[in-house]
């Protein structure tokens, strides 16, 4: 919620033809809307990211919406038929904030939410304040010329990291553990390596991280990786928190998004850990980003055959077979002629046993 911190303040998203507007009201609560004007579909912002005085005022007619999603005022009433500021207010989407952070639905089904979900890991999240936190740099939002599924093939499995990460083999290479936790989540965990580092970055992160008066003394070098199916991690490193997400755009396309957050701490030793945490994390990123391709290129290489996992790939595993029951025609040989895909869905998943928590 602190990226839209002040009254008016707002933030826009789209994902596969749906679009999302997060809204922070005059009673300062923050709300989740459909970006869709109720007159004709124009959206009613069009950036990203900005702030509305105190209306929402659609860029097509003049309609305008309170900052609760309200109608407010039309122009030229008397020549529509009469509106319900309720009814005619922008649609609402199914939303739910979590430590801080909004997430949303745009189609409500019996799926658990995400304070259920990570309730068991309440007692290791709890300790990092994330509701307190502060953006720490930008969003950023890229874009990567691959399948959404590749990126988290790649970074659903630790067993990689002694030969693609050099730099986070020496940050906690022989203290990393990945696990599946049930319910969708992941965790992976990295006790920091006693051992000498070739890394500057990392040799300096950790002679430079301060203690951190918030956490207790086994998180004080630690960093945790939580998953959530399908597309989200949480990052948890002593001095700062983040996530980063993939969205689908098409089959060959991915928005991978990520952001950090703070909490407010002017002490130089943590600026400078900060900056080398991002350092170590952007090389990471360089390293995935190529294996990346190069596993979405190889589906189309008649020398592939298919995989060969380790059981520390067991999270590849587990996570197509959770893609299958909650989605299985991604494990048919083609596609579902257009227009069927939600029916064969629904006739495959009613063929399998039921999820933990039903459908
Ligand atoms: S579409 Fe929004 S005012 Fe007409
Ligand atoms: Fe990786």
């Amino acid at each position: 919620m602190s990226d839209v911190p002040n009254i008016g303040d707002y933030y826009s998203f789209d994902l596969v033809g749906e679009r999302a507007l997060i809204v922070r009201g005059k009673d300062n609560q923050v709300r989740a809307f459909h970006n869709v004007c109720r007159h004709r579909g124009s959206r009613v912002v069009a950036t990203e990211r900005g702030t509305c005085k105190s209306a929402i005022v659609c860029p097509f007619h003049g309609w305008s919406y309170n900052l609760d999603g309200t109608l407010r005022a039309v122009p030229q009433a008397k020549s529509l038929p009469k509106l319900d500021p309720v009814g005619h207010g922008l649609p609402p989407v199914d939303f739910e904030i979590w430590h801080g952070f909004v997430f949303v639905r745009f189609v409500r089904g019996d799926q658990p939410s995400v304070a259920q979900m990570m309730a068991p890991h309440e007692d290791i999240i709890g300790h990092y304040r994330m509701a307190e936190t502060k953006p720490y740099g930008k969003m950023i939002s890229q874009k990567m010329p691959v399948n959404w599924k590749s990126v988290r093939d790649v970074d659903n499995e630790g067993y990689h990291v002694p030969v693609a990460h050099p730099a986070l083999q020496d940050l906690y290479g022989n203290g990393y553990v990945d696990e599946s936790m049930g319910f969708g989540i992941t965790r992976s965990t990295g006790v920091f390596n006693e051992s000498r580092d070739r890394y500057w970055s990392v040799r300096n992160y950790k002679k430079i991280l301060p203690p951190m008066a918030h956490l207790p003394e086994a998180n004080q070098k630690v960093w945790y990786y939580y998953g959530i199916f399908p597309n989200m991690v949480f990052m948890l490193y002593p001095d700062m928190i983040g996530f980063y997400q993939e969205y689908p755009v098409a089959v060959d396309k991915t928005i991978q998004r990520f952001s950090y957050y703070a909490l407010e701490d002017d002490r130089r030793e943590t600026k400078l850990s900060r900056y080398l945490a991002k350092r170590i994390d952007e090389l990471t990123g360089m390293e995935d980003t190529q294996l990346i391709a190069w596993c979405f290129e190889a589906l189309q290489s008649s020398g592939y055959k298919g995989l060969i996992l380790s059981d520390l790939e067991s999270g590849v595993r587990a996570y197509h077979d959770m893609l299958r029951q909650v989605v299985p025609v991604v494990g048919l040989e083609k596609p579902p002629v257009p227009g069927a895909m939600a029916e064969t869905n629904k006739v495959l998943r009613d063929a399998i046993p039921p999820l933990p928590w039903g459908r």
